[in-house]
C-alpha cells in the first residue's frame, strides 16, 4: 500500500509506514569492506547509516542517543545523554571501527531518567549482545527479580536492560546461542508495546528484530537491508519497505529477510513503496506533526496506561514514590498548570472529586502565588505541565513547596524541571509531543489524571476494588474509541473547510464537557487565529446569549443521555435556546442519540463511554476541525505565530 504525502487533517486510517515510536530506531546490516572500499563502492559504513538514520528520527525530541557495532572484536557501542551531536563528539573523540552491521537509537525517557547509563544500546552476555528497545515492557519488575536471583547485575534502571539480560539468558540456554531462537523466546515472556532491535558477536551480519505495540519497519536494499522505526531512519538510502505486523520477529542479513511469529510459524509482512519525501516521513506521511499527534492519541493514551495497573484491577503506581498515608492525609488538591494542561486539570477535577470526595480546586499558576492561598501540610498540589518547563507553573510549585505542600507533577518530559522539583512524578508516556499546540499530550494528562484519581480511591477506600477494575476496563477500551473517531472524521474536516472565513466561534460545554468546550476554543484561536469563546452552558442566559445572532456557528459538547443524572436534557434546551436565535449549531454527541439531531445543523457523533471518560472522545472533533480549518487558511499548524511550545519565561 503506498504511503500518502501531505495527508490532510484527518482521521483516515495511517498510510502504510505511518508508525507512531517514542524512539527512534535505526539497523542496518551491508556488504562488509573497509571504509575506502565501501565509499569507493558507493556504499556506506554501518555507522554511516545509522548516525543519518537518527539525525533523520531527531525531529522527534530525545534526551540521549547511542550505536552499536559488529566488528571481528566483538559488540563495541557508544552512547550519550542529550542530543546528537553529544555522540557525535563521543565518537569523534573515541572513533568506532568500520563495520558492515549496526544499530541505533535515541530514546524518550519513559523508565529512569536521561543518562549515560540509561541510554541505549544496553549490552548483555558478557558485552557480547546489545540490544535497543522502543516501548515500555509491562512485566520488566517481575523478570528483574527472576534474573537478579539467577545472579544477574545491572547498570540502569531501565526495562530495556532487563530485556537484554533476558535476552542474554536465554541466548546461553534454551536458545543454545541462536538469536532469532532467543528473541522469540524472550518476546513470549515480554508485555506491553515494545520493538526490539539485537545484535550478537557471535552472529556477524545479522541484525534480529522484534515488534509488539510498537512501529517497525524493514528497508530493503542492494546486499544491505535495514530497519527502523519508521521509514525515515533509511529513506536516504531504500524506498521499499516491509511493515511488520503484531508480534512478528524479522531476521535481516545483507541478502536474506525472514519474518516469524513469536513461536517460530513463518510469516508475512506488508510490503510497500515509499513515495514520500524525506521531510513527509518524518511527519510518518502526515501533512504536519500537528496531524500526526492528533492522530498519535489512541497510542498516548494506551500507552499511558500501560503497566500501571494489575490484572486484579489495582493500581500499581509505585513510581510515584509517595508514602500512602501522606495521600491518605490529604483533604484538599489543588491543580496548578496553564493552558490546555488547566483544562486538563478541570477535567480531573470533576474526576477525582466524584471517585475520591476530596475538595478540588484548578488554579492558573500565574494567579495562584499572587492570591495569597491556603495551603499546608494536608494539601496535595498536582502540578500539571507537558514540557515541565512553564516557568508560571514551575513557580507556583515553588511557592506551594515553602508553604509546607506536598506536589505531584504529571508530565511529559523526562527529567525536566518542573518534576525535577516535586516530591513525586506520574509521567505521561505520549512520546515528544512537536506541536505546539498540544493535543496527545492533553490527552494523556487526562488518562494520568484519572489513573491518580483511581489510585487515591483505592487507597482511601472510596471505591470498591471491583468499582475499580470496571473503570479501568473501560479506560482499556478507550484507545480503540478514539481511533474510531478519528476514522470517521472525514466530515468534520469537510465542515472546517467550508467554514475558512468564519469570524467567530462559540463552544458549549456542562460539567466535563465545559472544560473540552475551552479546549476547543483554545484549539481554534492557537492555530486559526479565530475569536472563540468556551462558555459553561449553563451560563449562556447569564450574559453570553446576546452574542448569539443569525448564523453564529456554535459547537456544543452533548453530554450522554445515559445515567440518571444526565445533564442531556438541559444541554438540549440550551441548544434549543440558541437555535431559535439563529445560532448555527454543531454539536458533538453520542452515537445514538437522535434527540439533538432536530435543533443541530451538524452532529458529530462519539462512541459511548462512561460520562467521566467521555472528554478522551469528544475533545478529537474539536481538535480535527480547528487543525483542518487553520490548514485550508494555509496557516503553519505546527509552529503557530507568537506561540512557543514552551512557556519559560513568567
Ligand atoms: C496548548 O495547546 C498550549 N500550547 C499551551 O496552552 C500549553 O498547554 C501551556 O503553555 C502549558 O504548557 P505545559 O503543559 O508544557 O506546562
Amino acid at each position: 500500500m503506498a504511503g500518502r504525502t501531505g495527508l490532510p487533517c484527518t482521521g483516515a486510517a495511517a498510510p502504510a509506514g505511518t508508525l507512531r515510536a517514542m524512539c527512534g530506531i535505526v539497523g542496518y546490516t551491508g556488504r562488509p569492506g573497509a571504509a575506502a572500499e565501501l565509499r569507493e563502492a558507493g556504499s556506506h559504513s554501518a555507522l554511516d547509516v545509522v548516525m543519518e538514520g537518527l539525525r533523520r528520527l531527531e525531529y522527534r525530541g530525545y534526551d540521549s542517543a547511542g550505536v552499536a557495532v559488529l566488528t571481528e572484536d566483538g559488540v563495541q557501542s557508544r552512547k550519550k545523554s542529550g542530543k546528537l551531536a553529544n555522540l557525535a563528539a563521543v565518537l569523534e573523540e573515541d572513533p568506532l571501527p568500520v563495520a558492515a552491521t549496526g544499530i541505533g537509537h535515541t530514546r524518550w525517557a519513559t523508565h529512569g531518567g536521561p543518562t549515560d547509563a540509561n541510554a541505549h544500546p544496553h549490552l548483555a552476555d558478557g558485552g557480547r549482545l546489545a540490544l535497543i528497545h522502543n516501548g515500555i515492557i509491562e512485566n520488566f519488575a517481575e523478570i528483574k527479580q527472576e534474573l537478579l536471583q539467577e545472579g544477574a547485575e545491572f547498570l540502569s534502571e531501565t526495562d530495556t536492560e532487563v530485556a537484554a539480560v533476558l535476552l542474554g539468558s536465554l541466548y546461553r540456554g534454551a536458545a543454545e546461542g541462536d538469536l532469532r531462537r532467543a528473541m522469540q523466546l524472550a518476546c513470549q515472556r515480554l508485555e506491553g508495546a515494545f520493538t526490539l532491535l539485537a545484535v550478537h558477536a557471535d552472529s556477524p551480519g545479522m541484525v534480529v528484530a522484534a515488534r509488539r505495540n510498537s512501529p517497525l519497519v524493514v528497508g530493503l536494499g542492494e546486499n544491505e537491508n535495514f530497519l527502523g522505526s519508521d521509514v525515515s531512519g533509511f529513506i536516504d538510502f531504500t524506498r521499499r519497505a516491509v511493515e511488520l505486523g503484531q508480534d512478528q520477529i524479522v531476521t535481516i542479513t545483507p541478502e536474506t529477510m525472514d519474518i516469524t511469529d513469536f513461536f517460530g510459524e513463518p510469516a508475512e509482512g506488508t510490503e510497500f513503496e515509499v513515495n514520500w519525501d524525506a521531510k513527509a516521513a518524518e511527519k510518518g506521511g502526515y501533512g504536519s506533526f500537528m496531524e500526526k499527534e492528533i492522530n498519535d492519541q489512541p497510542q498516548a493514551v494506551g500507552d499511558t496506561l500501560l503497566g500501571r495497573s494489575d490484572s486484579e484491577g489495582r493500581l500499581t503506581l509505585d513510581e510515584l514514590r509517595v508514602d500512602p498515608e501522606d495521600l491518605k492525609s490529604i483533604n484538599k488538591i489543588m491543580v496548578l498548570a496553564c493552558g490546555t494542561s488547566a483544562y486538563a486539570g478541570q477535567v480531573a477535577k470533576y474526576t477525582i472529586e466524584h471517585w475520591c470526595r476530596i475538595p478540588v480546586e484548578v488554579e492558573l499558576s500565574h494567579e495562584f502565588r499572587y492570591r495569597d492561598p491556603i495551603v499546608d501540610a494536608n494539601t496535595l498540589i498536582v502540578a500539571i505541565s507537558q514540557s515541565g518547563e512553564t516557568m508560571d507553573t514551575l513557580m507556583a510549585v515553588r511557592y506551594a513547596k515553602e508553604q509546607g505542600a506536598k506536589v505531584l507533577a504529571i508530565c511529559n518530559t523526562h527529567g525536566s524541571t518542573i518534576p525535577r522539583e516535586s516530591d513525586a512524578v506520574l509521567y505521561t508516556h505520549a512520546g515528544p509531543e512537536i506541536a505546539v499546540a498540544s493535543t496527545k499530550a492533553f490527552l494523556a494528562q487526562i488518562t494520568a489524571a484519572y489513573l491518580l484519581g483511581l489510585y487515591l480511591a483505592q487507597l482511601r477506600g472510596n471505591k470498591f476494588q471491583g468499582e475499580i477494575k470496571d473503570i479501568l476496563a473501560d479506560l482499556a477500551a478507550i484507545p480503540g474509541k478514539i481511533q474510531q473517531v478519528l476514522d470517521a472524521s472525514g466530515q468534520v474536516r469537510e465542515l472546517a473547510e467550508m467554514m475558512a472565513d468564519t469570524r467567530s466561534v462559540l463552544f458549549l460545554g456542562r460539567h466535563v464537557g465545559f472544560p473540552i468546550a475551552m479546549e476547543g476554543a483554545l484549539k481554534l484561536k492557537e492555530l486559526a487565529y479565530i475569536h472563540a469563546e468556551g462558555f459553561a452552558a449553563g451560563e449562556l442566559k447569564h450574559g453570553p446569549i446576546a452574542l448569539i445572532e443569525e448564523g453564529q456557528p456554535v459547537f456544543v459538547v452533548v453530554p450522554s443521555p445515559r445515567g440518571r443524572n444526565s445533564l442531556h436534557a438541559k444541554v438540549v434546551s440550551n441548544i434549543q435556546e440558541i437555535r431559535a436565535r439563529g445560532a448555527r449549531t454543531i454539536v458533538i454527541a453520542e452515537e445514538g442519540d437522535d434527540a439533538v439531531k432536530d435543533y443541530a445543523e451538524h452532529v458529530f457523533y462519539v462512541p459511548e463511554a462512561a460520562p467521566l471518560l467521555a472528554p478522551l472522545l469528544t475533545v478529537v472533533p474539536l481538535q480535527i476541525f480547528a487543525c483542518a480549518l487553520a490548514t485550508a487558511k494555509g496557516y503553519d499548524v505546527d509552529q503557530p505565530r507568537n506561540l512557543a511550545k514552551s512557556v519559560t519565561v513568567e
